[in-house]
């Protein structure tokens, strides 16, 4: 089985972190995104994956390289400008085969994909989405279904008075080559906005899925992604890693205060006296935590150093931040890669700081 993976988004919604690292591979607990992705896949019999790139695809290559770690063929596709979804389908052309899977590259889902795959089959349908059920479809696209699992509309971010389902499409389609007719090559095409509608009525079903799924685009879908793995509620190989007691220290992790676990955190991290890191958080390579310091459901990346007396608290610290005393970072913040923070400082509310800034101390208080 094959599927193409499209990647082709600046990931805007997740700046800083994308600032500097394109979406599909931002660290995600133990590994790059997309692995997560790639993982699920081969699980449900996939052996060749096309990555349709755009924004920082190098980065994504140099991440990935030809697949062989992944156990997967992988081959990479890059537009010259931004396609759209159905325009980055078309451009794939040559390498897909009769019957492909089409995802959205900032899916995490444990999703049966051979049960799609199985339905799609059964049906003779030209298209298969894979559905889920979610609180507010206005960010998504919404599915109507009829009896027969055909799809009677697709509403691309519904208006409020458009929603009376929460059916919305997981981003994850079966696909018949035929698809490819009805897009027109070298221009910006939508799928969602340009195909799924012209297929109503001729092939276009829907297949309610059961089990884990998340848009990770957000800051707080990607903490909620990070929780949901270190919990075990999605199935992954980071969460096997963490085993039934919930909680991985690395090799030569120096723990002087306390880890509670859930937790990841790995090689070569120092935990001083007095600080507590958990439950629901991850350290990656090399962080530093400074005495009675508390980070608790956040994530700091490589090489991350935090002062002494800070609380951290449902924030991404990015890699090789530094931190300094009695500062608090909290609730949606998102510290960029190389930021520095000076001591005595309050950030809050989702602010964002860029890659490289400097904020001297005593700069902020909320
Ligand atoms: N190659 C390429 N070229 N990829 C693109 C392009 C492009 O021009 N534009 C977007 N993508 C990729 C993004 O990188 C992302 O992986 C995927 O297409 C979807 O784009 P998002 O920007 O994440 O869309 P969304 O989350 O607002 O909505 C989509 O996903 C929802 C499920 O998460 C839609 O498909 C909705 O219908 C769906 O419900
Ligand atoms: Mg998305």
């Amino acid at each position: 089985m094959q599927a193409l993976i499209l990647v082709g988004g600046e990931g805007t919604r997740l700046r800083p972190l994308t600032s500097t690292i394109p979406k599909p591979v931002v660290p995600l607990v133990d590994r790059p995104f997309i692995a997560y992705m790639l993982e699920w896949l081969k699980g449900h019999g996939v052996e060749d994956v096309v990555v349709s790139c755009g924004f920082l695809a190098a980065g994504v290559r140099n991440v990935l390289g030809d697949g062989r770690g992944f156990g997967l063929r992988l081959r990479y596709v890059e537009e010259p400008s931004p396609l759209g979804t159905a325009g980055a389908l078309k451009f794939a052309e040559t390498l897909l085969d009769e019957r492909f899977f089409m995802l959205n590259g900032d899916v995490l889902s444990d999703i049966d994909l051979a049960a799609q795959w199985a339905q799609h089959e059964e049906s003779g349908a030209k298209a298969t989405l894979a559905l889920v059920d979610v609180a507010d479809p206005s960010h998504y696209g919404l599915v109507r279904l009829n009896a027969d699992k055909s799809i009677s509309e697709f509403v691309e971010k519904p208006a409020p008075d458009q929603i009376d389902t929460h059916l919305v499409s997981a981003g994850v389609y079966v696909l018949e080559r035929p698809v490819l007719d009805i897009i027109p090559p070298d221009v910006n095409y939508s799928i969602e906005r340009d195909v799924f509608p012209q297929l109503i009525g001729a092939g276009l079903f829907g297949w309610p899925g059961d089990g884990y799924w998340l848009d990770i685009g957000t800051p707080q879908r990607y903490l909620q992604a990070t929780f949901d793995i270190l919990e075990g509620d999605v199935e992954t190989a980071a969460g096997r890693r963490l085993g039934s007691s919930y909680l991985f220290v690395g090799d030569g992790v120096q723990v002087d205060g306390r880890v509670i676990p859930p937790a990841l955190v790995e090689d070569g991290c120092r935990i001083a006296k007095g600080a507590r890191v958990g439950s629901r958080a991850v350290l990656a390579h090399g962080v530093s935590v400074g005495e009675q310091t508390v980070i608790d459901s956040a994530v700091v990346l490589q090489g991350a150093e935090i002062g002494a007396n800070c609380q951290l608290k449902s924030c991404i610290v990015g890699a090789g931040v530094r931190i300094g005393d009695n500062c608090t970072v909290e609730d949606g913040v998102v510290l960029g890669e190389g930021v520095t923070i000076g001591a005595n400082n309050v950030l809050s509310a989702g602010a964002r700081v860029f890659p490289g800034v400097e904020l001297p101390a005593d700069a902020i208080k909320f």
